[in-house]
């Protein structure tokens, strides 16, 4: 039986990919090695979405081959996932023992691929083709691998990223964007309950332009010109030609975007919170439909003995009025929102291409609050972008401070090839991307630490994922708000949902005792 290994840099979407890889090759006889020394193949799930992972997982391949020269062991190597795709054959010239390159629409043929190389039928295989359908393949997974996706699994819903944002390399290694299909996505979601997972998160690169368009669509008709009642947004992106998706009703305008988020002044008056109406009156008078991501979450939502559903990663423009009032509807849709805002400056806004303004984004997050209060609200921000200046930055800071995130994902600027960002004007320094860095940094974990103090003495649920990784000893859950809560559990709490009472925090971490509650 050859034994594989499988490191995995970068997104959830990765680790699903790598999840998917993983069960198909137990699925034909392998094992998974406990270490990479030990395997007859390695395989490494690479990221490109800044240079630094690309050289880690260079860097990391170099080690590998060394170490199996220098031990005299004969190992099949392979990169594959989104630098695969990206630089193709030319990671083979540079790192000429490397055997497999396998792209992002190609992850379902690793068995075949690897069983080539290992009979010796092939020596190297370079594989980064476009394959239609591959969207709907990533679905094997390896629920017993894993004490966390036993109790909690990642379902890939779309592949791909049609925004085009000016500093993002994922249109060019991930695709166009590739629904799959309703039914599909809550058969795979039925069987994962079926199997015991309580948690579901719907993954996809962009997932509020879920079914937005289709590749292989069989209802070839274009959707109608919406009732867009508050569009606001910008919609003059270049490719933004919407196609409907099969088994999808679609709402979406000719331009493809979906109900825009209001005006911040348009929601929120005093302390009123004027709850989002979902429907509204159409031009031709047909009661307007809920968006394909609504639909799909309504379908998840039904399933029998799952008990959360979480997605990520939205885009805070395709944020309609239907999936905000889908939080206040759909009780096991988690209270948790991970709003990637990359800067708080309307003028850097435009030069990134994202499509909405600092107003509409704090718009959005107040009407996040209105419909789900306490909702956990994340977000990532990209510093050091080409022509930010201090003022730039101050604003990014004080939309910061206005928002208070319960954590900031935070990237230091990284020139991607073929991407326009690349060639504007008046690059950041490295020093001064850097220093911007560690000032955000310091804001977001001190409004944190306070986010994170605010739970102590309060009871939370948790559904709990098995033992810490760090010390096995505690258990760990999460909070409907996306918090990591460790107590000291047993087996017998796995996949539970329970009440505990938060007693101190750590760095992004609760610490919780179940005994005062119900145990
Ligand atoms: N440089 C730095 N950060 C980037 N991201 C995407 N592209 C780049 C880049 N070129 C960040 C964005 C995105 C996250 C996944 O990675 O913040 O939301």
């Amino acid at each position: 039986m050859p034994s594989v290994f499988i490191k995995t840099y970068g997104c959830q979407m990765n680790e699903r990919d790598s999840e998917a890889v993983a069960a198909q090759l137990v699925a034909k006889g392998y094992v998974l090695a406990k270490s990479e020394a030990a395997a007859d193949v390695v395989l490494l799930n690479t990221c490109s979405v800044r240079d630094f992972a690309e050289q880690k997982a260079i860097n990391k391949m170099g080690n590998i081959l060394g170490t199996a020269r220098s031990e005299k062991r004969t190992q099949i190597t392979g990169f594959m996932g989104c630098m695969a795709q990206s630089r193709g054959r030319e990671l083979i010239d540079r790192l000429p023992d490397v055997d497999l390159v396998l792209g992002t629409q190609k992850f379902h043929r690793a068995a075949e691929y690897l069983d080539e190389l290992l009979a010796g039928k092939r020596d190297k295989i370079v594989d980064v083709d476009a394959e239609a359908k591959s969207e709907a393949t990533i679905r094997e997974h390896l629920l017993n691998g894993s004490a966390k996706t036993s109790v909690s699994a990642f379902v890939s819903i779309m592949q791909g990223c049609n925004q085009h944002c000016t500093f993002c390399i994922v249109p060019a290694t991930r695709g166009e964007e590739r629904s799959r299909t309703i039914p599909d996505i809550v058969a795979e979601c039925r069987e994962l309950a079926a199997r015991g997972v309580r948690e579901i998160t719907l993954l996809g690169q962009i997932v509020t332009s879920y079914g937005r368009r289709a590749i292989n669509s069989t209802t070839p008709s274009a959707p109608k010109p919406g009732n867009i009642q508050h569009s606001t947004f910008n919609t003059q992106h270049p490719t933004a030609e919407a196609q409907p998706a099969i088994n999808i009703q679609h709402p979406m305008n000719a331009a493809g975007e979906g109900i825009s988020v209001l005006d911040a002044s348009q929601q929120v008056t005093g302390s009123r919170c004027e709850v989002v109406q979902e429907s509204t009156a159409s031009l031709d008078g047909e009661k307007e439909k809920k968006s394909p991501f609504v639909q799909l979450l309504e379908a998840v939502h039904e399933i029998g003995g799952l008990e959360r559903i979480r997605f990520t990663s939205p885009h805070p423009k395709g944020y309609g009025d239907d999936l905000v009032a889908a939080y206040a509807r759909l009780p096991k849709l988690c209270e948790s929102a991970h709003l990637p805002l990359q800067s708080g400056s309307d003028r850097l806004l435009k030069l990134m291409h994202r499509g909405y303004t600092r107003e509409k984004f704090l718009g959005l997050t107040r009407k996040l609050r209105c419909a789900r209060p306490g909702i956990g609200i994340t977000t990532d921000i990209i510093v050091g972008f080409p022509g930010e200046t201090e003022d730039d930055f101050e604003q990014t800071l004080s939309l910061c401070r206005e928002v208070e995130f319960d954590n900031a994902y935070i990237f230091k600027y990284s020139p991607r090839r073929d991407t326009p960002a690349a060639a504007m004007p008046d690059q950041v320094p490295v020093t001064v991307r850097e220093e911007r860095n560690h000032r955000l940094l310091e804001l977001v974990n001190e409004i944190a630490a306070r986010k994170y103090d605010a739970f102590i003495g309060r009871q939370v649920q948790i559904l709990v994922e098995g033992p810490s990784r760090k010390n096995a000893a505690r258990y760990t859950g999460r909070t409907r708000c996306n918090k990591i809560v460790l107590f000291d559990g047993g087996e017998r709490h796995r996949g539970q949902l329970m009440d505990v009472k938060i007693e101190r925090t750590g760095s992004f971490t609760l610490y919780g005792d179940p005994a005062v509650v119900n145990l």
